[in-house]
């Protein structure tokens, strides 16, 4: 039986992470030429390397860390075209086009999957399963129903229900069936295996610290090799190259997971509440995962008890006996909410961004592989239009200032970074605080041996001040979303450098 006390103890890492394969590809350690560099090795750049591998391109695939280890290994790995209540809201943005263009491209990447799983054999769990958008109480029924409506429209063939299989009644949902459920770690570690080989490769811990764009582009790493490419993929997630102003325009938020071994009947669909608190819950195997509890990247509630009010849900609807698993990830939504995939712009022809994915990126990076791999083809995409990279309009101006003032606010420190301690000596173990003068803040971390953990608080990236997130024990930036451990290595980006060492 689980011990109550660990329940509000922070991360285990994701359930998904304990597959990733022992034996990793190499570091690029010597300048190459290829027709493309893909950088990052997520759902996003593997799909896209696979599919202009297809195509006869010479790809590499340049990951920081692990393949498959990012946000794609810590995700409730549902790839559905039903996404909570996205078509009421792209209709109400976009109107009735984007919502279908959003359906079409959503449906087309499930197929997608579906269809590179069975190509390449990759062995995944893949399951068929229907996916609801349920509302808890009478109150969410109208939202649901909305979405039922604006679904159907934009194309899906989704039913209106009051049959679910969760062990608690819904006031109503949407059913959309044949979605599918899969293992996203060893899906991206099939689709790594078959983009590698025949003069394509996947080179991992190779960090990409810049880009030179034009003909070729240079794309230099960490340990100093050069890629030259006639075209660059950035797909590391939140993009690690500004052209067009995607830090203003990209907002990440974290939301939080925790997998636990139940007694009796797990659900077989994939469920999200339309209301608040968020739930999303689906299950593998015999585990049971619960989702949710989101909020800004580097808010000051990054708490384990985060972890508590997810366990807590699924003890009072299931017989929970371990939980096995807790984990936190993020995923940058843009300020219209429709992903941001295509070329940087007219300057940069040849080079290509995916992101934004609002949390549905194993779809909806999938489907900006399909649109990037016809850019570079030479061919229409129908979808392309729509979440072009610079769409940017006069009327997001003011949401544009609101998160160009937020950002300035965190750059200068206006807002409290974290509890503060006069000394070192003040620091408890397994907690951090921040020391030193406004202007030159170090954060200490004590680690639960007694150990100081000591680094300079000025993100690396454009030096917003960090926050401490007791969930992960990492030193999180509120203005783009980069992380950092307490040593200050990096591990999420666009940061690049890690964060100075600081003796104390
Ligand atoms: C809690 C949670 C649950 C989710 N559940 C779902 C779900 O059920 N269904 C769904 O569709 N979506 C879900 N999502 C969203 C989905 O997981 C993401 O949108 C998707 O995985 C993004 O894939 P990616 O390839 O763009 O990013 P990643 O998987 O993060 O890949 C980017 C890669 O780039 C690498 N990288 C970064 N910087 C560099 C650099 N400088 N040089 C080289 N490499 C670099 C990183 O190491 C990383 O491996 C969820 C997200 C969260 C946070
Ligand atoms: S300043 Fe951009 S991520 Fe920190």
């Amino acid at each position: 039986m689980d011990d109550p006390s660990r329940s509000t103890t922070t991360a285990t890492g994701s359930l998904w992470l304990d597959a990733l394969p022992a034996d990793g590809y190499p570091q690029l350690t010597s300048d190459l030429d290829v027709d493309v560099a893909v950088l990052g090795g997520g759902i996003t750049g593997l799909t896209t390397a696979l599919l202009l591998k297809q195509q006869g391109a010479r790809v590499a695939v340049l990951e920081a860390r692990r393949c498959g280890g990012g946000v794609t290994g810590s995700t409730t790995a549902k790839v559905t075209a039903l996404q909570s209540t996205v078509y009421s809201k792209i209709r109400g943005k976009h109107g009735e086009d984007a919502a279908a263009t959003y359906a079409q491209a959503s449906a087309a990447a499930v197929r997608r999957v579906a269809d590179l799983v069975a190509q390449h054999g990759i062995d995944c769990e893949l399951n068929r399963r229907p996916a609801f958008t349920y509302a808890a109480t009478s109150k969410e029924l109208p939202s649901v129903q909305r979405e039922a409506e604006a679904a159907r429209s934009a194309g899906l063939p989704v039913e209106l229900t009051t049959s679910i299989d969760l062990p608690y009644p819904v006031a109503g949902a949407v059913r959309l069936d044949d979605q599918l459920e899969f293992h996203p770690v060893r899906y991206a570690t099939g689709l790594a295996a078959a983009v590698h080989g025949d003069g394509s490769s996947v080179f991992e811990h190779t960090r990409v610290v810049g880009v030179s764009h034009g003909s070729p582009s240079r794309v230099r790493t960490e340990g100093g090799a050069t890629v030259r490419a006639a075209h660059v993929v950035v797909a590391t997630h939140y993009p690690l190259l500004d052209r067009g102003l995607f830090f203003a325009r990209l907002e990440p938020t974290r939301s939080y997971c925790v997998a636990a071994r139940v007694a009796g009947h797990v659900p077989a669909g994939m469920s999200i509440s339309a209301g608040s608190p968020t739930r999303s819950i689906r299950s593998y195997g015999e585990l049971l995962i619960v989702g949710g509890e989101s909020h800004s990247v580097g808010a000051s509630d990054a708490t384990p008890e985060r972890y508590a009010r997810l366990e807590q849900f699924a003890r009072e609807h299931w017989s929970v006996r371990e939980v096995t698993h807790r984990w936190s990830a993020q995923d940058p939504s843009s300020y219209d909410k429709l992903p941001v995939i295509g070329r940087y712009g007219p300057p940069w022809p040849r080079l290509y961004v995916a992101s934004g994915f609002m949390k549905w990126g194993l779809t909806s990076g999938t489907f900006a592989a399909m649109i990037i791999n016809d850019q570079i083809g030479g061919r229409e995409n129908p979808w392309a239009e729509t979440f072009r990279p610079n769409r940017f309009e006069p009327k997001s101006l003011p949401k544009l200032a609101r998160l160009n003032a937020k950002v300035a606010a965190d750059m200068v420190g206006d807002r409290l970074s974290g509890a503060e301690a006069s000394s070192v000596a003040e620091v408890p173990p397994g907690e951090a605080r921040v020391v030193g003068s406004r202007r030159d803040k170090t954060g200490v971390f004590r680690d639960d041996a007694g150990g100081v953990h000591a680094v300079s608080l000025r993100c690396t990236h454009l030096g917003c001040l960090l926050r401490f997130n007791s969930a992960e024990r990492s030193w999180d930036c509120p203005c783009h979303g980069s992380r950092f451990d307490v040593d200050g290595e990096v591990l999420e980006g666009p940061a690049v450098k890690p964060l100075p060492r600081r003796e104390v």
